[in-house]
């Protein structure tokens, strides 16, 4: 009896031994790892200049270019790592956040209620006047076709996937055909080739779209963009809050050293460069 006691006692304590065990290994963080390793994996979806595209004259990681690019770098440098630049289609960067395959992504994200849900998002950050406005790309032909919202009835417009753009063709547009889009530049394709008639843009990159396109044209009229579209927040796996609480000091002094005026310069003259490409991952 003794011994079955003994056995039993022993059994208990063992079992709590590694409880215990398991317990005190806590999961690292995502600023742990990057910290770790040194290096700070970003995505992004480079089909939307100026915030970020191609300079094709470039290869690697150098090819890179844009306005978030540049932010990226400061906030790698602002945590002593390097920089990794994972380049994929734009709803993909979304899922890889999510599912903390990367720890973030820089790319030209609006603010949105349903984002603010499923993922930590930053602290604004200004995004030239790329965003301020929100409008409708047609073929020049069609310029005097479409002059109000009630001329997009049964008409196909295009936006990209899992953007703020499609919700404003589903909110305000509610009585055109959505089309969901990849990337930026296959919609282009496919507004010149017809299969669509419009593509939701930011009024930024559409300046930039149709500086390549002289066949494309933007619409009279624009959505109604509400105040807190008009900058761009980076987004961050859910519930890495300590990462979170650097990436926003890195803004704020960014912000208070005025670079955000001397990126957004500099993206804009990439831009314009022969070699500038928007390019298409999905
Ligand atoms: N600001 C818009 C959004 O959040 C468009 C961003 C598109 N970015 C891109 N890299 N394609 O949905």
């Amino acid at each position: 009896m003794k011994k079955t006691l003994a056995l039993v006692l022993a059994l208990v304590m063992a079992l709590a031994l590694v409880a215990c065990g398991g317990k005190t290994e806590k999961k690292k963080t995502a600023l742990d790892q990057i910290k770790e390793s040194g290096v700070l994996t970003i995505a992004t979806s480079p089909d939307f200049s100026p915030m970020e595209f191609v300079d094709s004259s470039k290869s690697g990681q150098e090819q890179y270019v844009g306005f978030d690019i540049s932010l990226a770098k400061y906030i790698a440098e602002y945590l002593g790592v390097t920089l990794e630049i994972q380049a994929m289609g734009f709803d993909a960067c979304q899922t890889a956040v999510f599912t903390g395959s990367v720890p973030m992504s820089l790319s030209g994200y609006s603010w949105m209620a349903e984002r603010a849900e499923n993922y930590e998002l930053s602290d604004y950050y200004y995004a030239g006047d790329n965003e301020t406005e929100q409008v409708l790309l047609v073929r020049a032909d069609d310029a005097e076709k479409y002059t109000s919202a009630e001329d997009f009835a049964g008409v196909k417009v295009g936006a990209q996937n899992a953007s703020l753009q499609m919700s404003l063709v589903t909110d305000q547009l509610s009585d055109a055909e959505a089309v969901t889009i990849g990337d930026i530049g296959v919609g282009v394709l496919e507004l010149q080739s017809g299969n669509i008639d419009a593509l939701a843009v930011a009024k930024g990159n559409g300046e930039q779209i149709i500086a390549n396109n002289p066949d494309l044209v933007m619409c009279t009229w624009e959505f109604e963009v509400s105040e807190e579209f008009e900058a761009n927040v980076i987004m961050i796996t859910k519930g890495e809050t300590e990462l979170l609480e650097v990436v926003n000091q890195a803004l704020a002094e960014a912000k208070e050293k005025g670079y955000y005026a001397e990126w957004y310069e500099q993206a804009l003259a990439d831009a314009a460069k022969e070699t500038a490409i928007d390019v298409t991952l999905d």
